[in-house]
């Protein structure tokens, strides 16, 4: 077979999705119904007429706006099945799930209400289409530390179920640096820490999340190709990169797929790994990523085995779990 056909059809780890953002329309106008809420669109087409983004922040708007449909467990259920199914259609295998407790809790759902349905979604995934999965709960950097801080003394009592930490949202005029009591806390309880980074910030932040916050790997990281020294710590360092190509072009951090740094950080050695990162809102999951960058830069196979291989290694999966996949 041809390496797209190969690729395609290869098992993969996905380390990069949000889970809010796999709420397609047609289930958004659904979980809308069964609430009892109005949508600020007609209808599912008028909805996907807004998916025109011109920026990370013109994106944040709308995905925040939509999660408001998420009530009830059954709705987190749901929201997490629908996403495991098509995640099963690509191959994919284990999965590292974000999640943003704070964009619910801020609406009076209980923290509970998420992690339980999510986990529903994940028991049945796993039953289902035998992925395993875990669930990362990320930050929302536009908010104070403060606030972060209290998030993270509520969750507390159910630290066993979270695999670890993330950071997201707005990420211009918000550095790792403002977050480094918040990570250290969660470092302290022993958990996994990882952080977006060098998606519309500057390399700088990439550092900064390294260094203040004590991520093992760096979401996006695509603008690190702009400071040689921190694309070369990267490559010293093996610190994974979880890159999302069609959420690139689509929030305009490069103008078309063949702008994409992806290339250059394959050449230098980096640890790449391919994501879909919202894939409702940015035209697609793990496959489309992948037949997008193929469309664009004609990878070999060898390439092809080698992000797959990323993606496992670059999982916190146990090395029991990883030994089988690799
Ligand atoms: N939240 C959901 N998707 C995100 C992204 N691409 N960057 C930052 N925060 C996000
Ligand atoms: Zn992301």
């Amino acid at each position: 077979p041809d390496p797209l056909t190969l690729a395609l059809g290869m098992p993969k780890a996905e380390l990069h999705v949000h889970i809010e953002g796999t709420l397609e329309p047609e289930l958004a106008f659904a979980l809308a119904r069964r609430n009892g809420i109005t949508l600020p669109y007609a209808d599912e087409a008028a909805l996907k007429a807004a998916y025109a983004f011109d920026s990370l922040q013109s994106f944040l708007d709308l995905y925040y706006a939509c999660a408001d449909v998420l009530r009830t467990r059954e709705d987190f259920y749901d929201l997490m099945l629908a996403y495991l199914k098509r995640a099963a259609a690509d191959k994919v295998i284990h999965v590292e799930v974000f999640f943003d407790p704070q964009t619910h809790t801020a609406r009076g759902i209980p923290f509970t209400t998420v992690l339980e349905g999510l986990e529903d979604g994940l028991a049945e995934g796993l039953a289902r289409y035998g992925i395993s999965g875990r669930l990362i709960l990320c930050f929302l950097r536009h908010l104070p530390e403060e606030e972060c801080l209290a998030t993270l003394a509520e969750v507390e009592p159910w630290l066993e179920r979270i695999h670890g930490f993330g950071l997201d949202s707005s990420e211009k005029g918000h550095p790792p640096s403002k977050f480094v009591r918040l990570f250290a806390r969660c470092r302290e309880l022993g958990k996994p820490v990882v952080a977006h980074a060098g998606e519309e910030g500057p390399p700088a932040y990439i550092t900064e999340a390294l260094d203040l916050l004590g991520a093992q790997r760096i979401d996006h990281g695509v603008r690190a190709v702009e400071d040689e020294a921190v694309l070369a710590r990267l490559v010293r360092e093996g610190i994974p990169l979880t890159v999302c190509p069609l959420s690139n072009t689509r929030l305009c951090v490069f103008a078309r797929m063949s702008e994409h740094t992806l290339p250059r950080l394959l050449a230098a050695g980096a640890r790449v790994t391919l994501n879909s990162d919202d894939p409702a809102y940015f035209g697609g999951y793990l496959n489309d990523n992948i037949r997008a960058v193929q469309e664009a830069f004609h990878f070999d196979a060898a390439t092809w085995y080698r992000l797959a291989r990323n993606s496992f290694e670059a999982s916190f999966a146990k090395a029991t779990e990883k030994a089988g996949w690799i």
